[in-house]
């Protein structure tokens, strides 16, 4: 993952340099660094705590310069250690960051050593560094040109050279980079969100582009190294501080936040048709006969869940893979699936992979649901419908999971009407439920105390069983998730009724068993394995909807839900989970908003 930043202008540019790594940490937190350019020398700071630590460090010693580089990062390559921060430098002359991973940095370095190169990191980036020092004839953006063309992977990076003021080469392949514009000074990032307050013009460069930055201009040239001229598009990014208001972390306040972001995703319109998709998309969804739905992690569990409404209530035939798995095996490519990708950032690298993966093999339809407007998934795929869950910062992803689930069931009503599966009263209570949603929503979140009760017993485990069936077995799944991501309370989920098939045998009375329960056609079935597992000593924490006759019992505490909300009720059965997890983590002390070996967006594979 990582983020990086790169400027040249008139003024000191070490504030802005810092103040976008701060905006772009949700891409990696483990450590930091700026180098800038001063009187025909480099010079960096690096610190492997937060960037607020690297901001001192910078203000103390007076790192000033017109040209410069910043990077904070996810580890892949070293431990998070100040030798494995970037920038990395050669021979104090190149200072590079990287986002990314160089897949033959072993054979570079072998042959790098050869030439005399001495190693101080364990990175895969020192290479790249190496080597564009090893090829510089007086000319930055040459040397990465010959450079990049020697690496195989996923990278972004920028670079600085001692002798070339004024100068910053960046190049990218697989990973985002964007070029901001102003006037007389320019920048790179990661993403336009780092340069908000620096500019509104970018260039979101394309894969193989290397780019020269310079005070009045950029060069850029294309992967076959011919000139390029690069669309310039006005992003307004709102950088400013987001408040946390009343709450104690982002990921309490994103919680909360959720009747709004599903208010503002539901579509204002009547009735729901397909241009709510794209302009093409009523061509294309006339000509599929299935779906095959690719993402990863809680944005996999939002198309889990819709693979139910989908094949309920468009009697549409749905696959749902993980985008890792799906982009390398063997699969059977059917033309007439609509391939959609489900993402927050829109920047996840297996789930951009697998989409490209399935144009390749000829999918010509494709939809993402995002959050993000500007994302290179958005901009890959055919058809797009935003979610508008607002930025979301806390690592573990609520609000943006709740509005992939409005999205995709509105898909399912449009799919089910052009299918002739949902008639105009049928459409017509789905968005009356929609509608209802958030006062819904608001009467879960009023759980909260209940829920906090329970977590101080959760706090004291290190292991949890979470049970659902149906469509409520991807929501334990996510519930699991949420839970081991933020509490590191080792937490797995599973169809309650595969319980007795192996499961069981972990059931003791140190075993928390969290179920969630609606009021549906499987509560019976859900009923028998409440017992199993209450028959073996095991503690169950149930969130039961009214009228389940689901009561407080030796070894079954409940939670009573307001109401069964149909086909959208794993829209409110996630909230407590999410809620759960989120109060036993703040009861464990753990940095919940940035938890441990993680980062908010996934940009290596
Ligand atoms: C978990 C979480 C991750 C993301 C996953 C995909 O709370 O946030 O599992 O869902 O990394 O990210 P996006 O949705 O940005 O593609």
């Amino acid at each position: 993952m990582c983020g990086i930043v790169g400027a040249v202008a008139q003024r000191n540019i070490a504030s802005i340099l810092v103040e976008g790594l701060r905006r772009l940490e949700y891409r990696g937190y483990d450590s930091c660094g700026v180098a800038v350019l001063a009187d025909g020398a480099l010079r960096r700071a690096r610190s492997v705590a937060r960037v607020a630590d690297l901001d001192a460090q910078v203000r103390e010693s007076d790192l000033d310069g017109v040209t410069g580089i910043s990077h904070t990062r996810w580890a892949t390559h070293g431990a998070p250690v100040t030798d494995n921060a970037h920038p990395i430098f050669s021979r104090d002359t190149v200072a590079l960051v990287h986002n990314g991973i160089i897949e033959n940095y072993e054979s570079l370095r072998e042959m790098l050593r050869g030439k005399g190169y001495e190693f101080a990191s364990q990175t895969d980036t020192e290479v790249v560094t190496h080597l564009i020092h090893s090829l510089y004839r007086g000319d930055l953006y040459a040397a990465v040109r010959e450079a990049v063309k020697q690496l195989h992977g996923a990278y972004a990076i920028a670079v600085i050279h001692k002798d070339q003021p004024h100068t910053v080469v960046g190049a990218r392949a697989g990973s985002p980079l964007v070029v901001g514009l102003g006037e007389g000074e320019n920048f790179l990032a990661s993403d336009a969100l780092a340069l908000a307050g620096s500019t509104e013009r970018f260039i979101f460069l394309e894969e193989g582009d290397v780019c020269e930055l310079s005070l009045n201009g950029v060069r850029i040239a294309d992967r076959d190294g011919n000139d390029a001229v690069r669309e310039v598009r006005t992003v307004v990014a709102y950088g400013g501080a987001v408040e946390l208001g009343p709450y104690r972390h982002f990921m309490q306040k994103e919680i909360f936040e959720q009747p709004r972001a599903i208010a503002d995703t539901i579509p204002q319109a009547e009735a729901f048709d397909a241009t709510l998709f794209g302009e093409k998309a009523a061509e294309a969804f006339a000509g599929i006969d299935s779906l095959l739905i690719l993402a990863c992690g809680t944005s996999y569990y939002s198309g889990l869940t819709a693979k139910y409404w989908l094949e309920s209530i468009a009697k549409i035939p749905t696959q749902v893979e993980i985008a890792s798995e799906y982009r390398y095996r063997d699969s059977v490519p059917n033309p007439k699936a609509l391939v959609v990708v489900i993402s927050q950032s829109g920047e996840t690298a297996d789930t951009l992979a697998a989409l490209k993966h399935a144009q390749s093999l000829g999918h010509r339809h494709t939809l993402s649901i995002c959050n993000v407007g500007t994302s290179a998934m958005v901009r890959l795929t055919e058809l797009a419908f935003l979610t508008h869950a607002g930025r979301e910062i806390g690592v573990a992803s609520t609000k943006a999971f709740t509005t992939q689930l409005v999205a995709l069931f509105v898909l399912a009503v449009t799919l089910g009407k052009m299918r002739g599966h949902v008639d105009a009263a049928q459409e017509a209570g789905y968005i009356k439920q929609l509608r209802h949603l958030p006062a819904a929503l608001n009467s879960v979140l009023a759980l909260e105390p209940q829920i906090i009760a329970w977590s101080e017993e959760f706090s004291r485990k290190e292991n949890a069983l979470f049970l659902g069936r149906g469509l409520h077995y991807p929501i334990a799944l996510e519930g699991a998730l949420k839970l081991k991501e933020i509490s590191y309370i080792h937490a797995e989920a599973y169809p309650a009724g595969e319980l007795k098939h192996g499961p069981l045998a972990l059931v003791t009375e140190a075993m928390p068993v969290v179920t969630v329960a609606p009021n549906d056609a499987l509560l019976e079935k859900l009923k028998s394995n409440i017992q199993e597992v209450r028959a073996r000593g095991g503690q169950l924490y149930v969130f039961a909807d009214a009228d389940t006759r689901i009561v407080n019992d030796e070894g079954i505490h409940v939670i009573r839900m307001p109401e069964h909300y149909g086909l959208l009720s794993p829209i409110l059965h996630v909230v407590p989970l999410q809620l759960l997890a989120y109060h036993t983590a703040c009861a464990r002390g753990t940095d919940v908003d940035k938890p441990r070996n993680l980062a908010k967006s996934v940009t290596v594979e």
